[in-house]
């Protein structure tokens, strides 16, 4: 399905993807590169302070393999330099190697379409194609060498970037343990659970304004600011949401299926706001008894949750005084401790589940690689057992994050006044989805051209800056 709009790419300079090749890419790979350094630095410091110890460069690998990849680790250094020499360029995109990892093709045959129309370069491309191509790219880096194949570039930083949330995930934890004094009362009360509703879909929304690759742009403070959860700040942030249409989700959740599912975004704070919000669903509303987790199996748009990402999530809580940065107070740490156990209990029991085997580390084979395509949702297969057919029977599909409304909406020029439902294509009515998105691209719809000049008369940016927010639901009818 082809939409009636072009996409966006960085031909144009005062476009959101053009400061994106230009500047946030060549950042994001300078990181990775640093990582790279870093650890061939720590590996070959090691094996010369204990030059006869076995292993020395850490593992448990003798010299030999620590050779071995140290050298592996300069061969993609190498080749990260080279691709922002090429970026800057404007260079064709090369096809992406057999790694023996899922997509490939359908990359390649994405690529040779686009090179058909003259359209193969960095700055030619569609930005929603090139920007997956750039994380496929760089996994085939790491896929193919032997002792980097498990290593996902961007663990470390999003784990760093976790251990400063200790404030409000002290603050929403201790929200959720009060809740528990209230269960009865709300089990009877259908009429107070909707406005926790309406306050879980916010608190995960704005779960949703920071992420690592948007990083490039934000100080530590602007993040402390973004991740403030009361209640009166959230009041604040509402004129923010440009659309809210969490009333006709809340009917869908009482649809009869017992199933929510979330197509994740971020890891870290983002991934405990998700948490937290099918925590809420589980314990305390009556119609959903199942919420499934849909990670990437590569890593992703750097701070996309990978499956390792949930094991590291519950170890940051079962320990919180040495993980995070804040140690927490004894009522802090009960109230974490009550939360992290019960979703290791509902993981166990299946209240709680990934979509792919929780030891499924990055690109291994595990199915279709259905959320790291590059293509539009609607020109997915609608069939694929694996796709948008398992999600068929939920009750609620929630798309978080902006890569996924890019994905949504095909990251073309729509008319911003343009219907969600209609920005769909050939998605609409398939399944019902709601989508929780801070805006941080120049795609935008279902806003009025009276509200889109009042925004951009207020705050020029409002389509990049993570500051305004859309909450869009378009249901299994297609309304
Ligand atoms: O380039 C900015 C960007 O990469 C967006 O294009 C992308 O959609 C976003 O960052 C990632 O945001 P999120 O984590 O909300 O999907
Ligand atoms: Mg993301």
């Amino acid at each position: 399905w082809k939409a009636p709009y072009p996409p966006y790419d960085p031909g144009d300079p005062k476009g959101f993807s053009y400061e994106t090749v230009v500047r946030r890419w060549p950042i994001i790979i300078t990181g990775v590169i640093d990582r790279i350094h870093r650890l061939n630095h720590d590996a070959t410091m090691a094996s010369r302070s204990h030059p006869s110890e076995p292993g020395a460069g850490g593992n448990g690998k003798n010299d030999g393999e620590v050779n071995e990849k140290i050298e592996e680790g300069k061969g993609i250094i190498g080749k990260a330099s080279k691709l922002k020499y090429d970026m800057a360029r404007d260079r064709a995109l090369e096809k992406i190697e057999d790694d023996g990892g899922l997509n490939v093709d359908i990359f390649n045959v994405e690529l040779e379409e686009l090179v058909k129309e003259g359209k193969g370069s960095w700055f030619k491309a569609p930005w929603l194609f090139a920007e997956c191509y750039l994380y496929r790219l760089m996994r085939t880096w790491f896929a193919m060498t032997k002792h980097w194949n498990n290593f996902d570039p961007f663990f470390a930083q999003k784990e760093d970037s976790f251990r400063g949330s200790a404030a409000a995930v002290y603050q929403l934890a201790s929200m959720m343990q009060e809740l528990e004094s209230e269960k009865e009362a709300l089990i009877k009360e259908p009429a107070r659970l909707e406005v926790l509703w309406d306050e879980m879909i916010q608190m995960c929304l704005w779960g949703n304004a920071t992420d690592l690759s948007l990083l490039t742009n934000l100080t530590h403070e602007d993040i402390e600011k973004l991740q403030t959860v009361e209640k009166e700040t959230r009041d604040a942030r509402k004129e923010f949401i440009l659309c809210d249409d969490s009333d006709a989700a809340w009917e869908a959740l009482k649809s009869g299926s017992d199933r929510v599912d979330f197509i994740l975004d971020n890891a870290g704070f983002e991934f405990f706001t998700d948490l937290v919000f099918a925590d809420f669903l589980v314990t305390y509303t009556p119609y959903i008894s199942r919420v499934v987790f849909h990670p990437k199996t590569i890593p992703w748009f750097v701070s996309d949750v990978n499956p390792p990402d949930l094991d590291s999530l519950l170890r940051a809580l079962s320990s919180p005084s040495s993980f995070f940065s804040t140690p927490p107070s004894p009522a802090q740490a009960s109230a974490v401790k009550a939360l992290v156990e019960r979703w290791k209990k509902y993981f166990d029991d299946g209240s709680f589940s990934l979509s792919v085997p929780r030891e499924t580390g990055y690109g291994q084979k595990s199915g279709a690689d259905f959320w790291t395509d590059p293509r539009a949702y609607w020109n997915l297969h609608l069939d694929d057992p694996e796709g948008l057919k398992s999600l068929e029977g939920s009750a609620v599909v929630v798309f978080k994050g902006d890569l996924n409304f890019r994905k949504l909406t095909g990251d073309v020029k729509w008319p911003c006044s343009t219907p969600f439902a209609e920005a769909l294509g050939p998605l609409k009515g398939r399944i019902p989805i709601l989508s929780l998105r801070t805006n941080k691209a120049d795609v935008i719809v279902n806003v009025s051209e009276d509200v889109a000049r009042d925004v951009e008369r207020k705050d020029e940016k409002w389509r990049v800056n993570g500051k305004y927010a859309l909450i869009l639901f378009c249901a299994k009818d297609g309304v």
